[in-house]
């Protein structure tokens, strides 16, 4: 009998002063050797845990010699008795109470030395871990965050067995249908030519399903998208995609409610209040500046564009002249520790979203205010907007003049921003919100072809209040959509929409969009085809897995709860893809590529 045909009786993170005495064989990897007056020991490291293992030169003299060629990472199989450490118990450790003195060793395999420490907190370049990824996931963090991730799964799992939702797969090579999301394209081989497109998502499919009298039904599934890396972005990336037929708001808000309490009692046994809390689209932005608001603190934007119509601060005043909103987000109490190099530094940070400048005051005794532009404003027009925003001695306003646009997501950035720099955030607390009311249609950035587009897809339900507006092209922007986000601590976990599942609103939808017949036709026929055979009303949501794991994780990337992860620029560092095609593949599958070679890696 080997010790690896005999088996392991025990993982590296079970044995406790109550197995003293007994014999056991553990198997795993050397995460430390040291050698100690004669003892060697090693730290033996399994997914589950440390056990510290000892060779004494008097316990057994063959694998006290075979220990003392052990590395880090070398696998390895271990016999031994339990003992207690007696006095020199490490409390840190859940084993820490005992070792395993050894008296057999096998080693399976050797290692080189590993090019990163396989530790917690290392200051690897993070391309070097990618490339390296076996190596990286040996790590403690990464190996906790997709242990949590495969609880997440099952949690979601065992409430939508419960109530029986039915999980069925749906194509991921499919009709390439321009105008959503770019889509990565797959040429066929057997009709040259011709493309399949990879699924952004299940969205028609699972439409269909309920066409298909299928009721309810969920996934969990992967999706493809082409799109512009940013860091809460993965090309590829997991979805609990989920749809429900004669399915209301409610139920679908009261269903994942369900979803999220019974995840985070099982994964981080914290419970959450539900219902959730919900905030407008309109109200989010007015009072966040984002649809995406982190409401774990408060710090609330004031509006104050009518107070300063036609003040004499030119910024201000030119702002609204200009059909533009003035904003103010108030600080409480920052004034003594926000120096006049750290406000004029604020300009810096919200030049991304494309503001000019940040204007800010200190708000002195009786509501005074020190700012460079302070004469030019009238005491009226000071103290209403003290009084607006309920600004205080010691107190500072921050505030943006621009096109609406432009002020909310510079305040929404420095809304954030302080909210870290005063450390407002409680990382204990979660924050979940429904964001409802979405506009149903946005306008498309110039030159997009044409002047609107769907802000969540084309099959989202206008509110019934508003379907008549889709008749007025000069009220398209008003139209509201029975669409909603789940945010979680800013982050938008979920989405979803109550659908159209009336050809004539389908028509006048696409018709907005500037989708005339024939091209509805040629796109969404065969949804189309079944909505003539008495399609059910239904709707869904689609939870982003990633997302929400990296959150429930802590992590601060979406790459850290991902196996096998793109890089930034999009590229598997792993194995090396994307690569340039062999001339035979294309040639068989008539694709000629003119770009030239790619250049550049990720450093
Ligand atoms: P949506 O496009 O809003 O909706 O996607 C749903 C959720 O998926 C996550 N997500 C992503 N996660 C990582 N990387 C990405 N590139 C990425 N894109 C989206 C987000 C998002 O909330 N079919 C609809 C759902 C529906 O209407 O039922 C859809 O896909 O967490
Ligand atoms: P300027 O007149 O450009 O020197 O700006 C005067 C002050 O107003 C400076 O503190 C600028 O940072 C600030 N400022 C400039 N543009 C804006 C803007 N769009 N919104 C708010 N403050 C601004």
């Amino acid at each position: 009998m080997t010790l690896l045909s005999e088996g392991r009786t025990h993982d590296c993170g079970e044995l406790r002063e109550a197995d003293v005495g007994s014999e056991v064989r553990l198997f795993g990897w050397v995460q430390k050797r040291r050698d100690h007056g004669g003892a060697v020991f090693i730290d033996l490291r399994d997914r589950y845990g440390l056990t510290q293992v000892v060779f004494r030169p008097d316990a057994e003299a063959a694998s006290h010699e075979a220990a003392g060629e052990l590395r880090s990472e070398f696998c390895i199989g271990v016999r031994g008795r339990v003992d207690s450490r007696g006095d020199k118990k490490n409390p840190k450790l859940p084993t820490g109470e005992i070792e395993v003195t050894a008296s057999e060793l096998t080693i399976f395999s050797r290692s080189e030395t590993p090019p990163f420490l396989i530790e917690d907190d290392i200051d690897t370049r993070e391309a070097l871990r990618l490339s390296h990824r076996t190596l990286d996931l040996r790590r403690a963090p990464l190996q906790r965050a997709l242990r949590q991730r495969a609880d997440v799964l099952r949690a979601v799992r065992s409430v939508l067995d419960e109530r029986r939702y039915l999980e069925i797969e749906t194509p991921f090579l499919v009709r390439n249908t321009p105008g959503g999301a770019r889509n990565f394209l797959v040429p066929s081989r057997l009709e040259r030519g011709s493309v399949y497109a990879l699924a952004e998502s299940p969205q028609i499919y699972k439409q269909l399903l309920m066409c298909a009298g299928f009721d309810r039904y969920y996934q969990i599934v992967r999706c493809f998208r082409d799109e512009d890396f940013r860091g809460d972005r993965q090309p590829e990336f997991t979805q609990i995609d989920i749809e429900q037929s004669f399915a209301t708001e409610e139920q679908i808000y009261e269903l994942i409610e369900r979803l999220m309490s019974r995840v985070f009692a099982q994964v981080l046994e914290v419970p959450l209040t539900t219902p959730f809390p919900r905030l407008t689209y309109e109200d989010a932005l007015a009072r966040f500046g984002t649809d995406k608001p982190d409401l774990r603190y408060e710090l609330p934007l004031c509006d104050v564009t009518e107070t300063v119509r036609g003040c004499g601060f030119r910024v201000f005043a030119g702002a609204v002249e200009r059909g533009g909103k003035v904003k103010a987000l108030r600080l409480p109490g920052a004034a003594p520790s926000l120096s006049r190099k750290d406000l004029d530094g604020l300009p810096a940070l919200v030049k991304e979203v494309g503001a000019k400048g940040v204007a800010y005051a200190r708000i002195q005794a009786e509501g005074a205010w020190q700012a460079p532009f302070a004469k030019t404003l009238d005491d009226e027009v000071k103290a209403r907007v003290n009084t607006e925003t309920g600004a205080e001695e010691g107190d500072v306003l921050l505030f943006l003049a621009d096109g609406a646009l432009v002020v909310n997501n510079a305040l929404s950035l420095l809304r954030q921003h302080m909210a870290d720099r005063f450390g407002l955030i409680d990382s204990e607390r979660w924050a979940p919100v429904w964001i409802t009311d979405f506009p149903l249609l946005e306008r498309t950035e110039a030159g997009q072809g044409s002047e609107w587009t769907a802000c969540h897809h084309p099959f989202t339900a206008p509110h019934p209040d508003d379907v008549e507006l889709l008749d007025d092209p000069t009220r398209y922007g008003d139209v509201r959509a029975r669409a909603y986000d789940f945010v979680l601590n800013g982050v938008e976990a979920a989405g979803g929409s109550i659908r159209i599942h009336q050809p004539d609103v389908q028509q006048r939808v696409f018709r907005a969009l500037g989708i005339d017949e024939e091209q509805a036709r040629a796109k969404f026929g065969f949804l189309l085809d079944a909505f003539r055979y008495g399609p059910p009303p239904h709707g869904g949501v689609a939870i982003g897995v990633d997302r929400l794991v990296m959150l429930i994780a802590g992590a601060q990337s979406l790459r850290d709860v991902m196996a096998f992860p793109k890089s930034q620029k999009g590229h598997d560092l792993l194995s090396g893809a994307p690569s340039p095609a062999d001339a035979a593949q294309l040639a068989e599958l008539g694709v000629s590529i003119t770009a030239p070679p790619p250049s550049g890696g990720d450093g």
